[in-house]
């Protein structure tokens, strides 16, 4: 089943089917033009910006901004927030929904072949001003999914019943339906990048050193670790097969409340795991539930198989 017949099938709104609809064109021409060896935006260097979070800007990212933003204007969506602009854009309409997007995760692994992929978020604008309307908090997303560009060009896609996996067929240009996706509840896989271990708070310390201990620890088990650095990647590898990932907030002075952004990484994330069967915390809340006071917020994020992010929790008081 292509996705826009799921889509006229299973979403009630034709906002949003054709949102999404049109997301995944933009999709689409952001895979081909990563494909495309021949093109200045695969260049191998960085054109010298850096975008709100002091992160360098790559022809990519401003490639798939620019895409995004292209599309958007053809929807049914009054307002645009992305990471690699400073407030969001105004379409300057009426329209009920606003779309906030990383529109390329990964990039420091552009230069490498390693898989990249694009976040979004689609929220209603609840009659506020646009202003607020980016403030809700990720309970408030009806729809939120990522694209992987990797081997295959996939899409993981939430509209509030399931989390359902897509593949581009490359051959006539259109996502198919792959299946329905179940987080395994338990896992022996974690992800972190454990260079930052220094830094960590005594949670995620204690967490991380009884998973290594293995089967002679706490745990009873044996561990292996998997760390792409591209959330997108590593959450389509936790999606299909269960594991946990870990960014938590540390003790370097930019990532007190964490390195990943609230409202277009892990909110967007969340709602896609807790439709997977799978939690989604900062440590301590929801990501869902957290409030939102500006669109570049970061938050630490945990998610993944669930009896891991409880055990995860629960690790402190065990020890
Ligand atoms: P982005 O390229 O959009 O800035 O996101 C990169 C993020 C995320 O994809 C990844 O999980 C994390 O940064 C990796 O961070 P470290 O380099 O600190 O490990
Ligand atoms: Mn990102
Ligand atoms: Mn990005």
């Amino acid at each position: 089943m292509y996705l826009t017949d799921f889509l006229s099938e299973h979403c009630a709104d034709n906002n949003i089917t054709s949102i999404i609809n049109n997301l995944s064109n933009a999709a689409i021409k952001i895979s081909n033009e990563i494909k495309n060896v021949d093109n200045k935006n695969n260049a191998q260097f960085n054109v010298g910006n850096t975008n709100i979070d002091g992160d360098l800007q790559k022809p990519l990212d401003i490639f798939a901004d620019e895409a995004l933003i292209t599309c958007l204007r053809d929807c049914p969506v009054s307002g645009y927030a992305s990471e690699e602009q400073d407030g969001f854009i105004d379409f300057n309409n009426n329209h009920e929904f606003i779309v906030l997007a990383d529109p390329l995760d990964g990039s420091s692994n552009i230069d490498v072949n390693v898989t990249i992929g694009t976040i979004f978020s689609i929220i209603p604008r609840n009659n506020l001003p646009l202003t607020e309307a980016f403030l809700q908090k990720g309970i408030q997303q009806k729809s939120s999914g990522f694209f992987v560009y990797g081997p295959q060009t996939t899409l993981f896609l939430t509209i509030g019943s399931g989390t359902y996996l897509f593949a581009l067929n490359e051959n006539d240009q259109k996502f198919l339906l792959i299946n329905k996706i179940s987080i395994p509840e338990k896992t022996s896989e974690f992800a972190i990048n454990a260079a930052y271990k220094r830094f960590w708070d005594k949670s995620t310390l204690k967490y991380i050193e009884n998973c290594q201990q293995g089967e002679n620890g706490i745990r009873g088990k044996n561990f292996g670790m998997r760390w792409v650095g591209s959330l997108v990647a590593d959450a389509s590898r936790i999606l299909i097969r269960g594991g946990i990932f870990l960014y938590p907030a540390d003790t370097r002075e930019r990532y007190r409340e964490g390195r990943l952004r609230l409202t277009y990484e892990a909110n967007p994330i969340a709602f896609l795991v807790e439709q997977a069967n799978g939690m989604a915390t900062n440590g301590s809340a929801e990501i869902l539930n957290l409030n939102v006071k500006k669109i570049h917020q970061r938050t630490a994020l945990i998610f993944g198989s669930q009896e891991e992010v409880i055990e995860f929790r629960n690790s402190l008081e065990k020890s």
